[in-house]
């Protein structure tokens, strides 16, 4: 029957003493365990032990899984015993097993004489295993329970209770397992920790060296785009003298027509530097799947299947149309080209919330909310050591002439302009998976468009926008043109200035920080040429930053960036209204 170790009481001269279970035995057992570098190692250990001091063939450890106990999960386990343990007792929930129970609350050793006719054990795995005697031995993680060294017999070997001297040696042992133990969970944990920061700095280093590529692509397009322009206007000449043969004719729009698809490319290029305007607008992305849907079945075989799962209720994102369909076209195209013998790409879309925690694991996230696009496909896969550089621009592994490489770094080039991440996922012969991030419009999701024009007031006045931000300029004067207004932007807080000498404006939204004239200076200046206009202030950096500039009554009027165009439009019609 079961026996309380801390209620045994030794006698004066141990009985175990004479059996070789003194002090000396277990520090050669203690020097033993500094050589564990892990838990099998350990366990190998002490197995050795058990049975040497002890006389028992089968030992396991096993930890509790989490900081609540509800189960433990088996480690390693040695002995004649060891499948059928594996087989049946890998994970233990601790609650409604007694001696469980016992060992995660206290840190008695727990003994079972014989589970045989013992009414208080698991029967659900000794019937399974034939257990016999089972001596169970907490271990502690310095005050907290951390899993059990257990030991016993099974079946033909019949049951087998410890002495008292061997119970009292297997407490002083686990002392010992314990401490070796917290010291290898500890070294993994450190190994780990280190196999992150190897990898942070590994994708920061990928991530600046996509970034230079892009911006040396994008110079070099932009030279060569200006080559272009001279070689189409000069062949326009030559098409238009009079008298020139049909050969030479014929040749001129062949110039004509080269020079077209270069110039395409290059414009392609030059999406890689961001050195092109967004036309951000609000954007349903499910709305954008389905029509692409319908043109990609047209260019994929009909040995591809291809399924949309639309995420409910999907918020808008502020985004380039025309963009985000280069994006899925060319994930899709790439998924295609990946199955040659046919197979499934799904396109799913999702709202999804990108937090602390999973930015630890996922070192190059943003937190924020998303909605995230993926491009599932069932192809070839790619190769663990080529995954870092698919995005890299002319990187191919098509056949020449097949593939230029730029397809991926144009997703990546667009999809960072657009303040999102990428990210990819494959497994060789298995698939790969596409992930795109776009932050969120932080307004309900509805069809397309419908609700500014509707809920949201617009108006007729006159209105003058001061950002040097190309992007930010332009949804601004996209919004309020679109809300009625009439719109003149600028890039500074002079031209502000100049702008507003020529013409009266009824309200005047400045960006707080900008070249040459900052917001406040540009409002004091336009307030004496139109004492009657009034001012919103844009910000990035929130109304704290610019207390200097302002008065305690204008912090009213700083509109935090980046804001929906809902609240941009209400603030707009608030800031006209007020008297
Ligand atoms: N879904 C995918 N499955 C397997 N490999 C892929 C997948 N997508 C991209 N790749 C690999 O990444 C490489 C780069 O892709 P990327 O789209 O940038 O260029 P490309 O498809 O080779 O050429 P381009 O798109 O310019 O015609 C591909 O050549 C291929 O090796
Ligand atoms: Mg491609």
């Amino acid at each position: 029957m079961a026996r309380d170790a801390h209620s045994v009481t030794g006698t004066a001269a141990p009985p175990g003493e004479e059996r070789g279970l003194g002090g000396q035995r277990l520090l050669a057992f203690a020097r033993t365990l500094q050589g564990a570098v892990d838990f099998s190692a350990l366990t190998a250990m002490v197995a050795e032990e058990v049975r040497g001091a002890l006389g028992y063939d089968n030992s396991w450890l096993s930890v509790f899984e989490d900081e609540r106990l509800m189960q433990a999960r088996l480690l390693t386990v040695q002995g004649p015993s060891e499948v059928d343990v594996w087989k049946h007792a890998t994970v233990i929930p601790v609650e409604g097993d007694w001696m469980m129970e016992q060992i995660a609350k206290g840190d008695r050793v727990v003994v079972i004489e014989d589970a045989l006719t013992d009414p208080r054990v698991n029967h659900a795995i000794v019937d399974q295993l034939k257990n016999r005697t089972i001596i169970n031995v907490p271990l502690r993680f310095i005050d907290r329970p951390f899993g059990t060294l257990g030991l016993g017999t099974f079946g033909d070997e019949g049951p087998r209770p410890p002495t008292e001297a061997e119970v009292e040696y297997l407490i002083a042992m686990a002392a010992h397992v314990s401490v070796a133990a917290a010291r290898i969970r500890l070294t993994e944990e450190r190994a780990l920790a280190a196999a992150d920061r190897l990898d942070i700095e590994r994708r920061l280093a990928q991530r600046q060296r996509l970034e230079s590529l892009g911006l040396l692509a994008g110079g070099v397009a932009h030279d060569f785009n200006n080559l272009l322009m001279v070689m189409r206007s000069t062949a326009a000449v030559f098409e238009a003298e009079r008298g020139l043969s049909e050969t030479g004719r014929a040749s001129v729009a062949m110039l004509l027509d080269a020079v077209e698809r270069a110039r395409d490319l290059t414009r392609q290029l030059l999406a890689l530097g961001r050195k092109q305007d967004l036309r951000l607008a609000p954007l349903d992305l499910n709305a954008r799947v389905r029509k692409l849907v319908a043109l990609l079945r047209r260019v994929v075989p009909a040995s591809i299947a291809v399924d949309v799962i639309e995420g409910p209720r999907l918020p808008l994102v502020s985004a380039d149309e025309v963009q985000i369909d280069q994006i899925l076209l060319n994930l899709c195209l790439n998924a295609r080209d990946a199955m040659p013998h046919g197979g499934r790409i799904t396109l799913e879309t999702e709202q999804v919330v990108i937090n602390g925690e999973y930015v630890r694991a996922h070192p190059w996230a943003k937190p924020g909310r998303y909605v995230l696009l993926s491009v599932t496909d069932t192809g070839t896969g790619i190769a663990p050591e080529l995954i870092d550089r698919v995005f890299e621009p002319f990187f191919t592994t098509k056949p020449e002439g097949q593939g230029s490489g730029l397809g991926l770094a144009i997703v990546y080039g667009v999809v960072r302009q657009h303040d999102g991440m990428v990210h990819c996922y494959s497994e060789p012969g298995v698939g790969t998976a596409f992930k795109v991030y776009l932050p969120i419009l932080e307004r309900e999701a509805d069809e397309v468009g419908s609700k500014i024009a509707g809920a949201v007031p617009g108006g007729t006045e006159r209105v003058l926008v001061a950002d040097d931000h190309p992007g930010a300029r332009r949804v601004m004067v996209d919004l309020l043109t679109r809300a009625g207004y009439t719109v003149v932007a600028v890039e500074d807080g002079a031209q502000a200035v100049e702008a507003a000498r020529c013409e009266p404006f009824e309200l005047v939204i400045l960006d707080a920080v900008m070249p040459r004239l900052g917001g406040g200076e540009a409002r004091a200046r336009i307030r004496e040429l139109r004492p009657g206009a009034r001012f919103l202030f844009a910000s990035g950096y929130g109304a704290d930053a610019l207390s200097e500039q302002l008065t305690a009554e204008d912090a009213r009027e700083v509109l935090a960036k980046p804001t929906d165009p809902d609240s941009f439009l209400r603030a707009v019609r608030r800031a006209l209204d007020r008297r």
